[in-house]
């Protein structure tokens, strides 16, 4: 696909960029991304609280550049939720935008080209972390509402600071609060196109069990020497069982783990096999590793998006400074998590573990199914053809938002997109964001808002809960 794309898509590219220069100066815009990119947002690092506040302050500037009437913080001072309501447009639809300013730890620092958030510009592309997840995206949804001159529709606003750990904060805002979800659709560009040139739509989204693993073995650290041999050993506890939580077939031995876990449908897996994904070439140019691992017996889009996974994030604990020194660990923590597909549920998946293992939970997700026949849908796929030459294909995320089953509880559609990539490498060195892409999206989500501005949707902000919203898995 890269490097191949028909002329009459090369042909739109070029109008979506003529199309937004007429109106926005592109060094401006650039500039401004660049600005919130250098904001170190991590919101799982406590060190970082203030400077996740400082990415809060810049989004509620930009709201009120955007002329919205009502900015606030809520739920948090450190990691605020930004709620903005839009100039308001009579008659018109109620759109709310979700996204998130906080992003995950840059490290390994080393293995990045230039500073994670020092963002520069190569080949076309800007390399910071947080560039496509999520903040080039937050920009690229602000600054399309900025192209359309005066909004077509009426706009909230849920920016929140805490995706990247679990949400809590907004959690706690909308249990609160349930009526700030009332819209009739809620879009949320944090996701990828599938391939260059092939924007989606997301049907599901994988939950997510987060735990830290703790083994103490002994009162303290001992002298390999003098205990070596009769006392055990903290890490070696850890690693076995850590071993036993998954055979060396990819199957992981947690009891009943898999128990509600239903394999997609023959439609989806008809529509899975038309999408431009290799096997050979996601090993080659994206894992870039010598093999795929998991259950052979399922395809790598069948355990990227409807199967449970367990992986280990990492390990402390002994001794793992410079240098040597010879110690018997008493205590090993390990982090891991498991990905949770439709139907697991986290209160069962988090029983599930605990009865495997004393764990810790730290947070954790619901999966979500999302139906994508609301006519919101329809209006994004025609955005996204008329832009980049190409509608929006269904897929399924690998990926958690937390927030998404509480975004849709007042019964609004949620769709589920992004104007990212798929080697943007996400959490990882090097994250990047192609400038293109950014131009066409802010084309793509201003075409959106003025043709949902125009055409509307059905209403459905009094709350009840619609069929675009929910789904059962089970077809
Ligand atoms: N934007 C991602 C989620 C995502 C990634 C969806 C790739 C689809 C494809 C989001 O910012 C994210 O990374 N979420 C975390 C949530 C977790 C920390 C609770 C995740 O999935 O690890
Ligand atoms: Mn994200
Ligand atoms: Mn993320």
């Amino acid at each position: 696909m890269p490097g191949n794309l028909p002329a009459a898509d090369t042909l739109a590219r070029r109008a979506s960029t003529v199309y937004i220069w007429r109106t926005m100066d592109p060094d401006r815009l650039l500039r401004e991304l660049m600005e919130f990119l250098r904001i170190p947002s991590v919101s799982t690092l406590p060190a970082h609280n203030s400077d996740c506040r400082r990415a809060a302050e810049w989004v509620a500037a930009e709201l009120r550049h955007l002329g919205c009437r009502d900015v606030q913080f809520l739920g948090n001072d450190s990691h605020p939720v930004v709620w903005g309501v839009g100039p308001e447009v009579p008659g018109a639809p109620t759109l709310l935008l979700y996204g998130h300013y906080d992003v995950q730890p840059p490290d390994p620092l080393e293995e990045w080209t230039a500073p994670p958030f020092e963002p520069a510009v190569r080949n076309g592309r800007v390399f910071a972390r947080g560039a496509a997840d999520d903040k080039g995206q937050v920009f690229c949804l602000l600054k399309a509402i900025e192209a359309c001159g005066r909004p077509p529709v009426n706009f909230r606003f849920l920016i929140e600071g805490e995706e990247e750990n679990g949400s809590k904060v907004l959690f706690d805002v909308l249990r609160r609060e349930p009526r700030r979800t009332q819209a009739d659709a809620v879009l949320v560009a944090d996701m990828a196109y599938v391939a260059p040139g092939w924007p989606a739509v997301y049907t599901s989204l994988r939950g997510i069990c987060y735990a830290e693993l703790t083994v103490r073995t002994a009162e303290s650290d001992l002298h390999s020497g003098e205990y070596g041999g009769a006392a055990p050993n903290a890490h070696e506890e850890l690693c076995r069982l850590l071993g036993r939580l998954k055979g060396p077939d990819g199957r992981i031995n947690v009891p009943g783990i898999y128990q509600a876990v239903r394999p997609p449908t023959k439609a989806e897996r008809a529509l899975w096999k038309k999408l431009p994904f290799k096997e050979s070439e996601f090993l080659t140019k994206r894992v870039k590793a010598k093999a795929l691992v998991g259950l052979k017996r399922y395809s790598v889009l069948e355990r990227l998006w409807a199967l449970p996974t367990l992986e280990i994030h990492g390990i402390t604990g002994g001794f793992t400074g410079d240098g040597a020194k010879t110690v018997i660990p008493a205590v090993a923590t390990a982090k891991v998590s498991l990905r949770l597909v439709p139907r697991q549920s986290l209160r069962t998946v988090e029983r599930q573990v605990a009865v495997a293992v004393r764990r810790l939970v730290l947070h954790g997700a619901d999966p979500a199914v999302i139906a994508v026949n609301h006519p919101s849908f329809a209006l994004l796929d025609q955005a996204f053809r008329e832009v980049v030459g190409r509608g929006t294909v269904a897929a399924r995320a690998g990926g958690s938002i937390p927030v998404i089953p509480a975004l849709r509880k007042s019964g609004a559609p949620v769709i589920l997109t992004g104007i990212g990539l798929p080697d943007d490498r996400l959490h990882a060195p090097d994250e990047k964001l192609d400038l293109q892409q950014l131009w066409d999206g802010i084309a793509v989500f201003q075409r959106f808002y003025e043709l949902l501005g125009t055409n509307g949707v059905e209403g459905n902000r009094r709350g009840k809960p619609s069929r675009g919203g929910e789904e059962d898995h089970r077809h």
